[in-house]
């Protein structure tokens, strides 16, 4: 079958990647959508039951850093597209271990446009109908201040917008930064149609149970200690992952080759407040007596160099190319909890065996 276009999504059997692939699988029949996904700890192919059948769908086991592997496929399957998700995700492990966020965030984002610059350079039409889009998160713009701490969000005056400076903290944000860099490059450098997103904090179903909704619905599920960092005052801005898909559905059809575009939902929370909704939550959604769980919330030390607040200004977005999150928080908590309730057997997959080690040491002497 001769398809409209052949996309990579790298990633795909992640969190955001999985909700991406479906969204792209689902609506556009006559794409080709070929997922490439090394299956890290955080990649699980059980987030794709549902359109692994499909016969515009195709699962590539491969990792990013192998350039000749990168380079064949484009070839093999003439890709016109590519939306880039593979990453280390999570900020507490790359404080354990900053290598691995080097290689992958970084040598594995170059390997990829180097591939697709010697593919699309080689063929007769260029780089005309190619796309390279490559996520990236909020947290490359640093930490902004709580000016107004008490009352109602937003709790400070400044926002992160596209042009705000680079300047992160942790070895995740500096390797995710790095690889926003290089993307760039390739499009002042040999004129690569790239472009580039900054989403915020992304919550929903299938997001690995490390993450802190997945994990403390888990463990009050289970009666384990929520072990919340520092004081529980720092601010993320939260937005229900199928509203990031469908920014990035928009983004990789309508947005300007070269542009940045920040992706965020203006719904801020300071974990503590975020902390007690998910207990409530789960509790009624189990028949818990109300409140009883809130015992389980420990305050724990500090991340080390714990960002204080994030806070996207998404305004480019909505008004260039009229996107903005469909649902409520309060829809999208509900849904979520429910969601991670009714599938118990995905959680506990994931849960039981070498994660639980790897939890059980993470959480050691905090
Ligand atoms: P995730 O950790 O759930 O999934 C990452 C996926 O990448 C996994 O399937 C993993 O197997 C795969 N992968 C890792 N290394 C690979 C490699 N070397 N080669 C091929 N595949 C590899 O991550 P996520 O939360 O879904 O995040 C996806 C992307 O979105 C990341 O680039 C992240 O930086 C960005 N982002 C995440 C959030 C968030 O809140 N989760 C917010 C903004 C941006
Ligand atoms: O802002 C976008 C980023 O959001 C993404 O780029 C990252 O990939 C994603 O992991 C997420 O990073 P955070 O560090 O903000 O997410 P996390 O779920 O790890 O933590 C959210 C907040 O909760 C943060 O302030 C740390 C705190 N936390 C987290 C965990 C896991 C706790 O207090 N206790 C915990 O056990």
């Amino acid at each position: 079958m001769k398809f409209k276009r052949n996309i990579i999504i790298t990633g795909g059997a992640g969190f955001i990647g999985s909700h991406v692939v479906r969204l792209f699988v689902n609506k556009y029949p006559d794409y080709r959508v070929i997922n490439v996904d090394k299956l890290t700890y955080a990649g699980n192919l059980a987030n794709l039951k549902d359109v692994e059948d499909a016969t515009n769908y195709t699962f590539v086991k491969a990792d990013i850093c192998d350039f000749d592997t990168m380079f064949a496929l484009m070839g093999q399957y003439n890709v016109d597209g590519i939306i880039h998700l593979a990453a280390e995700s999570h900020v507490d492990r790359s404080i354990k271990d900053p290598f691995t966020f080097a290689r992958t965030n970084v040598m594995g984002t170059l390997s990829l446009l180097q591939a697709a610059k010697l593919y699309w350079e080689s063929l007769p039409e260029g780089y005309a109908g190619k796309r390279f889009y490559h996520i990236s998160t909020d947290e490359v713009y640093g930490a902004l201040e709580l000016t107004r701490p008490d009352g109602e969000p937003p709790y400070g005056d400044e926002f992160f917008v596209e042009t705000t400076k680079y300047n992160p903290h942790s070895p995740y944000s500096a390797s995710k930064a790095s690889s926003d860099h290089f993307v760039r490059a390739f499009h002042d450098t040999y004129g690569m149609p790239t472009i580039v997103t900054n989403c915020s904090n992304n919550y929903g179903p299938y997001q690995f149970p490390e993450k802190l909704i997945p994990l403390f619905i888990n463990n009050i599920r289970n009666r384990k200690p929520l072990p919340v960092y520092g004081k529980g005052e720092n601010v993320r801005d939260w937005l229900y992952v199928i509203d990031h898909a469908r920014a990035i559905d928009v983004i990789f059809h309508n947005g300007k080759d070269a542009e940045t575009y920040n992706i965020g939902g203006f719904n801020e929370w300071k974990n503590i407040d975020l902390i007690k909704v998910i207990v409530k939550t789960v509790d009624r959604l189990l028949g818990n007596p109300e409140g009883s769980s809130l015992d389980l919330i420990t305050y724990v030390t500090d991340r080390a160099g714990h960002d204080l607040r994030y806070a996207i200004d998404s305004s480019k977005l909505k008004k260039e190319l009229g996107w903005e999150p469909s649902l409520q928080f309060e829809e999208g908590i509900e849904k979520t909890v429910g969601w991670y309730l009714d599938n118990q057997e995905w959680m506990d997959n994931i849960t039981t065996g070498d994660y639980e080690k790897y939890y059980e040491e993470m959480y050691k002497g905090r």
